[in-house]
């Protein structure tokens, strides 16, 4: 259903003041923005968690001048208060929560049919229906950013078939957004979504961390601060080594599936927790995911392996197997830090970092776009650096500076005389 545009606006509008004035930095790019209008008669189309901290970004891209038009990259995690305060200030949005898939493709579509200038896209649907459904777009289209792991992977294997026809700044891998929001953010998110869709405690849990990439050492330091047994799987050698060294145990997936209590999958990858593994985990476990599509965790090997399914709480489905082992699936298996009705997203600190780079990314395609090759290009280094320096200056945390002696050593090959 569309959200009911005046009984929700004022919730979504004190949502977005609220998170407003805890991102300084994108409040400070805004000001800027608003003063040369970088982004003045540009479109810009974008398909993004669809949230208060998402408002506030889309705010700054229009105070900059551009004109902008939204969709969800995911059907669940849209707020409806959020889009209601949006579309009440003029915002062109597309996009409900629980939409269905054919829905989200729709409203996909109609983002592009603004003729955008400049997308911003978190997992890549937004970019891969534009070169797959409507290449007239194309031509138009500066650049992109993409904000997620699985997009910027999805992206260099478009890049790598000489698909990709613009150019896409990686936004995800910038060592501001990875170091901070895909560790730190998501991590505390997942925590936050699991614990108030289940009411579950943590303390004394055997946590299963599937993947120890940037999200998963997050997970897995976050869930054992909190008082979990954490077990970790990977499948990469060094990642499980740097996870052994971290303190953690490490083990295959059939094995840490008889152990868990919680499972979360952290891998961007497909079918990592299988039927071999549901049928040896305990009765109670919870499944969930932190990956970007809901793909990690079999559903259809779920629904095949039980004889009754049922909705027991807002986001907790259990699947009674044969036997009677009941297993709980959280979010439909989507990412459950922002599918979750309760679910809060990322703290409003770290998408300040995140957003803050998506708006200066999408200020430098405005400018330099036309000039970029069509692949998938870092995050200039001035505006990583830009950022974490407006982020320290905010927390009132002082940087040391290097001395003349100290820059010429550093720079020097020849040491003494
Ligand atoms: N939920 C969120 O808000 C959020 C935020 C950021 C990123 N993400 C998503 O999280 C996922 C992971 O992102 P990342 O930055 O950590 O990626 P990453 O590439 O750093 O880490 C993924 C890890 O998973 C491992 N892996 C792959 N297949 C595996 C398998 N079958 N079993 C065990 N381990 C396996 C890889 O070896 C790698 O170490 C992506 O889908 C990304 O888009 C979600």
């Amino acid at each position: 259903m569309k959200p009911k545009i005046t009984v929700l606006a004022p919730k979504g509008k004190r949502k977005i003041e609220w998170v407003e004035r805890h991102m300084p930095v994108l409040m400070t790019i805004r000001k800027e923005m608003s003063k040369r209008k970088p982004l003045k008669g540009l479109r810009v189309g974008a398909a993004l968690h669809l949230e208060a901290k998402t408002a506030a970004l889309v705010r700054t891209l229009v105070a900059g001048g551009a004109e902008v038009a939204l969709a969800g990259c995911n059907p669940l995690s849209t707020r409806d208060e959020v889009v209601a305060a949006l579309m009440r200030d003029g915002i062109n949005v597309y996009a409900w929560r629980g939409q269905s898939e054919k829905d989200y493709y729709a409203n996909i579509h109609r983002v592009l049919d603004h003729r955008p200038d400049i997308l911003i896209d978190d997992g890549a649907d937004l970019i891969s229906t534009t070169h797959a459904k409507r290449p007239e777009r194309i031509q138009k289209i500066r650049g992109a950013c993409e904000e997620t792991t699985t997009g910027v992977n999805r992206l260099r294997m478009m890049a790598a078939d000489g698909a990709l026809k613009f150019p896409v700044i990686a936004v995800n891998d910038s060592p501001a957004k990875r170091l901070f929001d895909n560790r730190f953010g998501t991590a505390e998110s997942t925590l936050q979504g699991i614990m108030a869709t289940t009411n579950t405690l943590i303390a004394g849990k055997q946590i299963v961390v599937v993947g120890y990439g940037f999200v998963g050492r997050g997970m897995a330091s976050r869930a054992k601060g909190l008082g979990a047994i954490v077990t970790v799987v990977e499948t990469d050698p060094i990642r499980a080594l740097e996870a052994t060294m971290d303190g953690f145990r490490v083990a295959r997936m059939a094995e840490a599936a008889r152990v868990g209590d919680i499972f979360i999958t952290t891998t961007g990858n497909i079918g990592v927790i299988r039927k071999e593994h549901m049928r040896r985990m305990h009765d109670g476990a919870i499944l969930c995911n932190a990956g970007h599509f809901n793909v990690e965790i079999d559903l259809k090997g779920l629904a095949s392996l039980s004889v009754k399914r049922r909705k027991v709480l807002d986001d907790v489905e259990e699947f009674q197997l044969k036997d009677g082992r009941r297993l709980h699936l959280l979010a439909e298996g989507r990412l459950v830090n922002l599918a979750g009705e309760r679910s809060l997203g990322h703290p409003m600190e770290i998408m300040d970092m995140s957003f803050a780079l998506q708006a200066l990314s999408v200020g430098y395609l405005a400018e330099h776009g036309k000039e970029l090759e069509p692949k998938v290009h870092d995050v200039p280094a001035e505006i990583d650096r830009r950022v974490a320096e407006l982020k320290l200056k905010s927390l009132g945390v002082g940087l040391e500076k290097l001395t003349r002696e100290q820059l010429g050593y550093l720079r020097a090959w020849k040491f003494g005389t």
